[in-house]
């Protein structure tokens, strides 16, 4: 029976896992630690690996691994910038889910443009408070106002049907634009600049690549339509933090909803209400009353939760079967040149 180290394991990953793990059998210890550097010497004797987002795969855990012939680092999760793809290349196969419950976190994203534009997180407080009043709560028509999406795959091109829904105009980026869809759907392509000056709200669903990393900085915040909701269920560093609690201070950025933050490592999936956060910038964000922040709950849904322990224990029995990876990632792609039948993609 082959043996699984599951890292950063909360409860309800473990129920989910359980259950899955009925139909595969694998022996599965559950680790409440983060896989780094200090902790890798945990997954000495396993054959696998579970990690998620905030598990750093650096080199010398990527090494670690080698070292005690761990072959296999299986992702429950779509995201891979917490991996050096680069040096893991022949030391270890690195398996995601690529794709779980789109629904999921595009269904988040428009509760979060919603919820920020309408102000129902402070109408619920005041209203609990015995305060009735609607002064300072206004907020706009989404119906014939423009989105930006930026990145139109899975999640995005959900969010874009939702949005087409309210009767947005949307607007997209995309390093490979599917015209054809677009068409279809009812969208426009365009530049990013274009993009920043006509959107009134702004949704981030590209990954975290050197390319996107900061996108959003000082620059680009000072092309965008005052008011504008900026949106991220992406990854936390696609924002440069300080240049976005600049554009909330002078009001270009209308309301900022988060699900990722930039340092979210430390704090995000853990309870902190009994101790001081010792991150400034965090702490300013959570100052402002247009910003609204979540813990990287995006892809907390019941389907979503079955689906990730499904596909992941699949990944894992797929490799020790000797079955074609189809969820291996490339190094050099993200994943989508694997052949079916072969351990590498190139
Ligand atoms: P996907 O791979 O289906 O789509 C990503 C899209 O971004 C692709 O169309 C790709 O061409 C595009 N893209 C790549 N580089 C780009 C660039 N430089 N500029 C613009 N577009 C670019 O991925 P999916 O499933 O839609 O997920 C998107 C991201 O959402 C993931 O990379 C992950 O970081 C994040 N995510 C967040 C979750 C959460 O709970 N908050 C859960 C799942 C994913």
């Amino acid at each position: 029976m082959k043996k699984i180290a599951f890292f950063d394991t909360k409860p309800y990953d473990k129920r989910s896992f359980e259950e899955v793990n009925e139909n595969f059998g694998f022996e599965i210890s559950y680790f409440k630690t983060h896989l780094n550097k200090d902790t890798v010497e945990l997954t000495d004797g396993f054959d696998a690996i579970c990690a998620f987002v905030n598990d750093k795969l650096d080199k010398v855990v990527l090494d670690h691994l080698q070292e005690h012939g761990i072959e296999l680092v299986a992702l429950r999760c779509a995201g891979y910038n917490n991996v050096d793809l680069r040096h893991a290349y022949e030391r270890v196969h690195v398996l995601r889910v690529p794709s779980y419950s789109p629904y999921s976190v595009a269904e988040h994203a428009m509760a979060l443009i919603s919820a920020l534009n309408r102000k129902t997180h402070r109408a619920y407080y005041r209203t609990r408070d015995g305060n009735f009043s609607i002064e300072g709560l206004m907020g706009f028509d989404l119906h014939g106002k423009t989105a930006g999406v930026i990145g139109t795959g899975k999640i995005g091109q959900c969010l874009i049907s939702i949005l087409k829904g309210y009767g947005m105009r949307v607007l997209a980026f995309d390093l490979y634009p599917n015209l054809e869809y677009a068409k279809n759907v009812g969208i426009e392509y365009t530049d990013l600049e274009t993009l920043y000056k006509e959107s009134d709200v702004i949704s981030l669903h590209c990954p975290l690549t050197p390319e996107t990393h900061y996108m959003i900085n000082k620059e680009t915040i000072g092309m965008m339509k005052p008011g504008v909701l900026l949106i991220n269920t992406g990854r936390g560093q696609l924002i440069n933090t300080l240049a976005l609690i600049k554009g909330l201070k002078s009001g270009i950025i209308g309301g900022a909803g988060l699900d990722v933050y930039e340092e979210e490592a430390k704090y995000f999936f853990e309870d902190f209400s009994n101790s001081a956060i010792g991150d400034d910038v965090l702490a300013r964000l959570m100052t402002f009353p247009n910003v609204l922040i979540t813990s990287h709950q995006a892809f907390f849904t019941r389907e979503a939760l079955q689906s990730i322990a499904e596909t992941t224990l699949q990944n894992v029995r797929d490799f020790f079967d000797d079955n074609a990876l189809k969820n291996e990632i490339c190094y050099q792609c993200g994943g989508t040149c694997v052949k079916p039948g072969k351990k590498r993609c190139f």
